[in-house]
């Protein structure tokens, strides 16, 4: 199998045009049949390498439904009739009412990268600008330098256990369950409009270690994309969150050496052990000792995270871990593309390689599929899953 040709062939055959002209990839055309958030940022980061026009249109088509206060929805429908579950999302004319983890910067700066297009840049700034002026605005409106999300499916990691305590479900929840809980939490928030100070206060209020080393990551970026543009007032405001994001994140959310996502207003801790531990590797938050200390005890131990097939998402010690339960354990791909970037900046080679190598397997073994069972390397989910593709950014030569 040639990966490179497969991966292209898949985002071609996964892109759909909307009828005012706008161009999006469906994660599968099966199983997720319309435009997500993350997974755009996903798709443009890979397609800049070979499509960079059709990169750009992704984030395009993903702004042309940002909310007024700057929101950009976790999914756009593009279609007037919805069935369940996906009706239950509807609220905002088409799009859904929540968000998902902000790798738009980093998206658009691969684009940058590939094109030196500084016009496209320009275009797409003050939206993007918008999103994560929202971010540091309206979910962190106690001015703690933690972003908080409202509901887990903004995670994008929908039935994690890092959210069971806060979603008030116990370790062994059924997957319908978990799902029956997220929908009533969208239902409650609907009563409030989804202004998310009540949504917090009232209901689901989680400080969560990716989605704000996620930020950190893009902060960084959104900085650059700014002194790439002359906007000094940009940089700044864009440096100084980074800065305290990453700061307060070391100062509350670490202990044993970890990162521990954190609930409601005092920031207690919900300690379970997921692959949170190692995305603060790829937004850089960890000291080099720190790293080393992570890897050492977390990245390599068969007990916990490493299995024959690539790392679990759930440590296996977890009460809520289960080889089969989509976020409740399982391998995907997109943790591995994280884990891997974190790891080549930290100079863990060979940890990186061999992460490159299990993804590439599994490819090559079983196709675009959505998760695996770290057990046995088992296949699960959606066919021709976009999310594979990431590993044409695992590779040395492409
Ligand atoms: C699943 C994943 C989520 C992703 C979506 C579309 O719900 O958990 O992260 O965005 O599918 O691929």
């Amino acid at each position: 199998m040639d990966i490179r040709e497969a991966a292209q062939t898949l985002l071609r055959a996964n892109r759909r045009r909307t009828r005012d002209g706008h161009q999006y990839t469906v994660p599968s055309p099966s199983t997720y049949p319309y435009q997500w958030l993350w997974d755009s940022c996903f798709h443009a980061i890979i397609l800049a390498k070979f499509d960079p026009d059709a990169a750009k249109a992704e984030l395009f088509s993903l702004l042309s439904r940002q909310l007024k206060d700057g929101l950009i929805p976790h999914m756009i429908f593009w279609k007037p009739k919805l069935s369940r579950p996906y009706n239950v999302w509807w609220d905002k004319g088409g799009v859904s009412s929540i968000t998902q983890p902000p790798m738009l910067a980093y998206a658009a700066w691969e684009i940058y990268e590939q094109t030196k297009d500084r016009a496209f840049l320009k275009e797409i700034f003050p939206q993007m600008l918008a999103f994560y002026t929202y971010l540091v605005e309206k979910r962190d409106p106690h001015d703690h330098h933690l972003i908080s999300i409202v509901n887990p499916d903004e995670s994008g990691e929908d039935n994690s256990p890092r959210f069971d305590t806060a979603l008030r479900v116990k370790s062994n929840i059924s997957f319908l369950s978990h799902m029956l809980k997220r929908h009533q939490l969208v239902t409650a928030n609907r009563t409030c409009s989804f202004d998310p100070l009540v949504c917090m206060h009232e209901r689901f209020w989680v400080k969560d270690v990716p989605f704000n080393a996620m930020m950190v990551k893009n902060l960084e970026i959104l900085a650059k994309i700014a002194r790439v543009l002359g906007d000094a007032e940009a940089e700044q405001f864009a440096t100084l969150n980074h800065d305290l994001i990453k700061f307060t994140m070391r100062e509350y959310l670490m202990a044993e050496g970890v990162f521990w996502s954190a609930i409601g207003l005092e920031h207690g801790h919900l300690k379970v052990s997921t692959w949170a531990h190692f995305i603060p590797l790829f937004a850089g938050l960890y000291t080099p000792e720190e790293a080393k200390a992570v890897v050492d005890e977390h990245f390599h131990n068969t007990e916990t995270f490493r299995s024959s097939y690539g790392i679990r998402t759930v440590s296996k010690q977890e009460a809520s871990y289960r080889r089969d339960g989509f976020w409740r354990g399982p391998i995907w791909f997109a943790p591995h593309w994280f884990i891997y970037k974190g790891l080549k900046d930290y100079g863990f080679e060979a940890e990186a390689t061999w992460l490159s190598k299990a993804t590439i397997e599994l490819v090559e073994r079983h196709g675009f599929r959505e998760y695996f069972d770290p057990e046995t390397g088992k296949a699960y989910g959606a066919h021709n899953f976009t999310w594979g593709t990431l590993v044409l950014d695992m590779m040395e030569d492409v």
